[in-house]
């Protein structure tokens, strides 16, 4: 069965109503839709369900305090904020949605509502009276206006013995919105061919040139692909990786091998997306036998290996082709000169110097986006998240290079940006 929700961290919040002990099923389900799960509890939600049963059921310590030390010290609001790929607060208590619309962080799940990023759903859960009360109405249309999104409520009979609209949504189908965020659709029937990890380049039996690619941003974009509709081929250099769900994974050592397995299956590719860090060199000979230190100098010839990049571009211009660029200086002059020698679509530019905190074997990375008619800066956060924004960002270039077959209902933004494009 696949997993809607595999390898997403979902932040639970869970408020003061009496439809509190329905989010114990909403931790079970999204557990079993593959997520990783943490709860933030108001003080009031306590009142009718105890921590220990969400710790129970996610796995996780459950979180209240804003105002305490030793929280602070292990996990910040900040920190769990960063952690969520989304936040669900379910039930949403009326009070919960006033103090949101007001921009309040007076309790630990306010303060990370306001410090996260992600996106934010709410499944409100009251009386049918404290629903469609004005202030409560006007709440809603505010808090919908800044992209908040509201999940129900249902209708139906409530605990209060009132029958109308204002019953918390069904834990199945909240779940079901949830996962709907993540499965974009925008690549929805194309080919994505992700390159990821380092090569090796052998130098005798025992020793090889290599890199410090980890492969983490090319199996999260292969990842974000998948989730976006398309079907994924990732081929991989030595990495020690998980392969992502639904995405057909073949190894290789040596550029060479990862040449051969690309062109392989580059005849019905659309999107063809490089993050591997492909050796340009190679040793001219693998010598038999290990090289013995007697020599005072050793010298290796090394000779060029060929560029994956460029020669799936030149054998086939239709496919949309993506390079990525590490680079420890003149980032966007590089950028925009590999952009041009290489005539492909685009170049995504990140940082790998000494000092910089993302790149190799990093979690989090930073990327600069550049494209021939515009550019877009990814600002550092985490892979799994910069693998969905640059992915919705080569969705959309793409059908833009494909306008004949455009329909303004395949591109979808994931987490919609401000483009400097200036088409
Ligand atoms: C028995 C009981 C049930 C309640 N049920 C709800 C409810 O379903 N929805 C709601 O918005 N408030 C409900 N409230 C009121 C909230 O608990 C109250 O507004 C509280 O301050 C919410 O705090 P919180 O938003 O920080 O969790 C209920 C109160 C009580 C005493």
């Amino acid at each position: 069965m696949l997993e809607r929700l595999s390898n997403k961290r979902i932040l639970l919040g869970v408020t003061g109503s009496i439809a509190a002990y329905k989010a114990g099923e909403v931790v079970r389900r999204l557990r079993e839709q593959g997520a990783e799960v943490k709860v933030i509890m108001t003080h009031a939600a306590t009142e009718f369900v105890t921590p220990m049963t969400f710790q129970a059921l996610s796995g996780n310590p459950v979180y209240e305090h804003l105002l305490d030390t030793n929280a602070e010290a292990a996990m910040g609001h900040i920190e769990l904020a960063r952690w969520a790929d989304a936040i669900l607060v379910a039930p949403a208590s009326a009070d919960f949605l006033a103090r949101l619309r007001l921009g309040r962080a007076d309790d630990l799940l306010m303060a990370v509502c306001l410090a996260s990023d992600v996106p934010l759903a709410v499944a409100p859960a009251m009386n049918n009276k404290m629903w469609s009360d004005p202030a409560t109405e006007d709440n809603i249309r505010v808090l919908r206006s800044r992209g908040v999104l509201t999940f129900g409520p249902d209708s139906g009979e409530q605990a209060c013995g009132d029958t109308g609209v204002g019953r918390m949504q069904a834990p199945e189908l909240l779940i079901s919105h949830l996962a709907e965020l993540f499965e974009t659709g925008a690549l929805a029937g194309l080919h994505v061919l992700v390159t990821a990890g380092p090569t090796r380049e052998a130098l005798d039996p025992v020793r090889f040139f290599s890199n410090k690619s980890s492969g983490k941003m090319g199996f999260a974009i292969a990842r974000a692909a998948i989730e976006a509709g398309a079907r994924v081929t990732l081929i991989s250099g030595p990495v020690s990786l998980e392969t992502p769900d639904s995405v057909q994974r073949r190894d290789v050592v040596s550029a060479q091998e990862m040449y051969d397995a690309v062109m392989a299956k580059m005849e019905d590719v659309d999107i063809f997306i490089g993050t591997a860090a492909v050796a340009d060199y190679r040793p001219d000979t693998i010598l038999a036998q290990k090289i013995k230190k007697t020599d005072e100098n050793l010298q290796i010839t090394l000779i060029k290996n060929p560029d994956i990049l460029s020669t799936v571009k030149q054998r086939y211009p239709a496919c949309f082709c993506v390079g990525f660029a590490a680079e420890t200086q003149n980032l966007e002059h590089y950028a925009r000169n590999k952009l041009h020698d290489k005539a492909v679509d685009m170049i995504a530019a990140n940082w790998v110097g000494a000092d910089t905190k993302g790149g190799f074997d990093s979690d989090k990375n930073a990327i600069r986006l550049v494209w021939r008619e515009g550019e877009q800066e990814l600002p550092m956060m985490s892979k799994a998240k910069l693998a969905r924004e640059l992915v919705s960002h080569v969705a959309q270039r793409f059908y833009v290079r494909h306008k004949s077959a455009l329909s303004g209902d395949n591109i979808l933004h994931f987490n919609q940006k401000e483009s400097t494009d200036s088409t």
